[in-house]
């Protein structure tokens, strides 16, 4: 099977690189942007006919979306252009798999959830109650693949991190080394997830042909629960950044634009018994993935 992939120079994008190196599919990756050293064919999927010309030159059977508009702040601001990428591209991506009766995987978000105060894990049936542009854009893309009637796995995940681009994760491992005090908010609580282990879960579907007869949402993150402090805590620990004073402080003391979820802890229930998927607890995920860091000398490009 051919199967391409969008958004292939972000954060999950480069760990479907990683773990699909020595699949019996072909992977072809795209994204809008080239990085040096990585092959990269250009694709913007807000553009149908590009996502339409490129299905067809290389007969794909399965998209997998890993392209979004993910900068949760400036959303609030730009929501038009958040909902052709997080909206409107999916549903193009949808419309082409249903033409040529391909799957779609594509990857959402526990910011669908929030607005409610909920203090038990999220269902992939519960009622999406966005509290911001993001969320409500994404859950907007989620129901626009869904009404497409293509073929399609939803998988929802959260706090995402990896060695590449951008994370709360690097961001810390900075801080924590250069700051002796830090403010880290106790009340949001999650789970982080380690998009290395979402890719190979992604790969796994795949490679095994486990998504037959099995549309529809997923949840996926790591195991465990935490809050943003506890997060940055293990952070520290691990990187061995002792000399930061981390103290918990309340959401309110940072200016943000948008209200974020205070408990999105995903149920993962359904993913585990449909396709078999046993899921690392969350420290031990990011244990790995800051021993790989290490190597990159903590660098935040
Ligand atoms: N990050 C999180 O904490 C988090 C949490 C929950 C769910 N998710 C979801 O997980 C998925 C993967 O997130 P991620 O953190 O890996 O995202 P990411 O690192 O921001 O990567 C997204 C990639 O998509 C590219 N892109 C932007 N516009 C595009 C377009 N028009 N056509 C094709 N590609 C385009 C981006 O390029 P540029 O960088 O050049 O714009 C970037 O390379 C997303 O669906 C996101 O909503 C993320």
């Amino acid at each position: 099977m051919n199967i391409l992939v969008t958004g292939a120079n972000g954060q999950l994008g480069n760990e479907m690189r990683s773990v699909s190196r020595n699949s019996s599919d072909k992977y072809i990756f795209t994204d809008v942007m080239d990085i040096e050293g990585v092959q990269t064919t250009h694709l913007d999927i807000t553009d149908i006919e590009a996502v339409r010309n490129i299905v067809k030159d290389n007969d794909i059977k399965c998209i997998i979306n890993c392209a979004a508009y993910t900068n949760v702040d400036k959303a609030e601001s730009d929501e038009a252009f958040c909902r052709v990428l997080n909206a409107k591209a999916p549903e193009n991506l949808a419309v082409v798999m249903a033409e040529v009766d391909g799957l779609l995987v594509h990857v959402s978000t526990d910011y669908v959830f929030g607005a409610d105060p909920y203090n038990v894990p999220c269902k992939e049936d519960q009622k999406g109650t966005p509290t911001g542009v993001y969320g409500k854009t994404k859950l907007e893309g989620e129901q626009a693949i869904i009404a497409s009637g293509c073929k399609y796995i939803i998988l929802r995940t959260a706090w995402l991190y990896s060695e590449f681009g951008k994370n709360f994760v690097k961001t810390m491992l900075n801080l924590t080394a250069e700051k002796p005090r830090l403010n880290v908010v106790f009340d949001q609580v999650g789970t982080p997830t380690y998009a290395y282990d979402l890719a190979l879960v992604i790969f796994d579907i795949l490679e095994n042909r486990k998504y037959e007869g099995n549309n529809g949402i997923y949840h996926f993150s790591n195991e465990g629960v935490c809050s943003w402090y506890d997060f940055a805590k293990m952070i520290a620990e691990y990187a061995h950044n002792f000399g930061c004073d981390i103290q918990p402080c309340h959401s309110d003391e940072f200016l943000s634009p948008v209200k974020r979820p205070s408990f999105s802890v995903l149920d993962k229930t359904k993913i585990k018994e449909t396709f078999g998927v046993i899921i690392p607890y969350w420290t031990d995920s990011l244990k790995r993935c800051i021993f790989n860091l290490k190597g990159e000398c903590f660098s935040n490009e």
